[in-house]
């Protein structure tokens, strides 16, 4: 299972920047204690990892759009992000390309820019593909935007249209009322689970079970996080403890480039569920290692000593890719081996400067640890808002922008 080393956020390692080992019985006990909270009366996405009855219908369901060439996901903020960490996480890195692939090609649209809706129409034959829908309030604009954009067309060249969409949405909203209307096939969003929370339901499974990811593994991995919850405990408190020290810059920097699209995933988790009241909240900022030892290190090296760096660290899985290059000092060395010597440097390194730092050791990138890891991130999520005293599940502060635009597109 996932374990969360954090040897480089104490002060006996990294100097005074760091936590002594006496204070962490009693930050962990707080977080333990707000987890114990949580249990009393289980928040919605709690309860995803135990369907797994109704993980096996949409397995059955899914076996039905397996024929088609491209499923395209149109969907944003949570209700995107999940199946892009899911897909980039669990399936062929370069399938969309694969030759002999047995499953649909996949796409995610998750943004109102125009030029990505004509581009991917020009790329895909619509009615070759599977559009999935996917909002919670069935309201959001950017994703129907894209949905009448590819219901123009999907009109225009079938009567079969109806054949090309499934829904994935809550019980009420435009797009509940157009699936009522017109007989599309719709999953439900159990209404006690938020978008950010939601990789686990109908919203992360379906796409992900069309795709060929084993997503009864997924489940399993997040119900057996239960036994291992001081992983998302320990991580709660000690993010919560260095955000209240000034460290208010949360890095999270996977050394996978199956598990980049999770840092996009967490940005959003941790920004939407913590950034609250005015004056709360941890900054996360994306980064990957190794690319960004090339990018973004130098600042976090030399830079204000302003943030505490999340590693992913993978321990197994990954290709060897022996290296042969007679008399250079990568000669009978591996790429793995060179990778994950420069996780352990980088760390090492920011511990040297007295950056605290920590790392989640993956056993394997596959479905199993992908739904732990998803679901612990989420826990301590969740952890974190009661140890910060902001609800972890609404987002006030996103609706004065929306009808700020709505208001700026009615007015022309
Ligand atoms: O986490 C959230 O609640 C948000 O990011 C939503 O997922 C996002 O705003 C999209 O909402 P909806 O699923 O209603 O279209």
């Amino acid at each position: 299972m996932i374990e969360l080393n954090y040897d480089n956020c104490l002060d006996r390692n990294i100097g005074k920047a760091g936590v002594s080992e006496d204070k962490l019985g009693a930050l962990f006990s707080r977080a333990g204690a707000a987890l114990e909270e949580y249990k009393e009366s289980p928040p919605g996405f709690m309860k995803l990892p135990l369907r797994f009855g109704e993980a096996e219908k949409i397995m059955k369901e899914a076996e039905n759009y397996k024929k088609f060439k491209n499923i395209v996901v149109l969907g944003i903020g949570g209700s995107a992000l999940g199946n892009i960490t899911l897909n980039n996480a669990l399936c062929h890195p370069y399938h969309n390309v694969l030759e002999g692939r047995k499953r649909p090609r996949f796409f995610v649209l998750d943004n109102s820019d125009p030029s990505r809706a004509e581009a991917l129409s020009e790329a895909i034959d619509p009615e070759e593909t599977l559009f999935v829908v996917i909002t919670k309030s069935g309201g959001t604009a950017e994703t129907l935007a894209n949905f009448f954009h590819f219901l123009k067309i999907l009109k225009t060249k079938s009567a079969d249209w109806k054949e090309n969409l499934v829904f994935i949405t809550g019980e009420k909203g435009f797009l509940r009322d157009f699936s009522e209307e017109h007989g599309i096939k719709t999953f439900p969003v159990p209404e006690d689970v938020g978008g950010r929370y939601s990789v686990l339901s109908e919203v992360g499974l379906f796409p992900a079970a069309v795709s060929g990811i084993d997503i009864l593994s997924l489940l399993e991995g997040a119900a057996d996080a239960a036994e291992n919850e001081h992983v998302a405990v320990n991580y709660a408190a000690l993010q919560c403890y260095f955000y209240r020290k000034s460290k208010n810059i949360n890095v999270f920097m996977p050394y996978s480039s199956r598990l980049a699209s999770a840092a996009d995933w967490f940005c959003q988790l941790w920004a939407e569920s913590l950034g609250k009241n005015e004056n709360t909240g941890p900054t996360p900022v994306k980064a990957v290692g190794a690319t960004d030892q090339h990018s973004q290190m130098q600042l976090y090296m030399e830079g204000p000593k302003d943030k505490v760096i999340t590693f992913l660290g993978v321990e197994s899985g990954m290709p060897e890719l022996k290296l042969d290059f007679e008399g250079h000092f990568l000669n009978g060395k591996s790429m793995r081996q060179l990778f994950k010597a420069q996780e352990k440097g980088t760390a090492g390194a920011l511990a040297q400067a007295g950056v605290p730092n920590m790392t989640f050791k993956i056993p394997e990138v596959d479905a199993y640890n992908t739904g732990e890891l998803l679901y612990q991130l989420e826990v301590a999520c969740a952890i974190a808002g009661k140890i910060l005293e902001v609800d972890p599940f609404n987002q006030p502060g996103v609706e004065a922008g929306k009808k700020l635009s709505y208001k700026i597109l009615e007015d022309g």
